[in-house]
């Protein structure tokens, strides 16, 4: 694998889609019917990873602007999350930023590519700060729950434990440590 042919772009209104397939439909079809109107719509930004020397989309994740709010029936959960924000800047919501979509295809699967792009995603809004924000939030794949563990996620949320889709946080502070 030549890493030096990937390359890294946001999806604009003109952007060709190269082939991508990473085993879920709903995902798949995401970056190639909706990804640019969602561009469109001003309702989510899509950037895709590609690999220059196969002609394929390697990655793709798209985000938004979220902010997590305080659930009172999982007060144990936002005391922890609550733990490193200082007294007096406790409130009862964050501003965060969501990963709306994430996937890696199978061609490239295992290969730390989801890692790097959460890496990447925890640069863009710890160092570069357009705009404060404090968390990032995902809703995980139940099958895509220990890899979001891994990358430092924690739950939001014990009440959708056995859903198909586990809310999930990463608290940015903790990348700057
Ligand atoms: C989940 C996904 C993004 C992971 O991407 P990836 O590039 O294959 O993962 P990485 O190689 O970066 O894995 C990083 C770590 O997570 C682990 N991991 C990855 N996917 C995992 C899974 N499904 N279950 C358990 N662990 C997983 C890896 O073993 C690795 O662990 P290590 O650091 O101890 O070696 C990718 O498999 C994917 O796109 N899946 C289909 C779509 C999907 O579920 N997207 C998430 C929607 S919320």
């Amino acid at each position: 694998m030549d890493f030096k042919e990937f390359t890294f772009k946001q999806i604009d209104s003109d952007t060709e889609i190269k082939s991508f397939d990473c085993g879920d439909t709903d995902l798949n079809d995401f970056l190639f019917s909706d990804a640019i109107n969602y561009y469109k719509s001003m309702m989510a930004l899509t950037y895709i990873l590609e690999d220059r020397s196969a002609n394929k989309t390697v990655a793709y994740y798209s985000l938004l602007n979220d902010k997590i709010v305080f659930d009172p029936d999982s007060k144990k959960l936002w005391n922890k999350l609550n733990r490193r924000v200082p007294n007096s800047k406790r409130r009862k919501d964050y501003p965060a930023v969501k990963i709306g979509r994430l996937a890696v295809s199978k061609d490239y699967a295992g290969m730390e590519i989801g890692k790097s792009i959460l890496l990447q995603v925890k640069h863009m809004f710890a160092t570069m700060r357009r705009s404060a924000c404090r968390f990032i939030t995902v809703d995980a794949y139940a099958a895509a729950v220990p890899f979001y563990e891994k990358c430092g996620f924690m739950y939001l949320s014990e009440k959708d434990k056995d859903a198909p889709t586990r809310s999930m946080y990463f608290d940015l502070i903790n990348f700057l440590d």
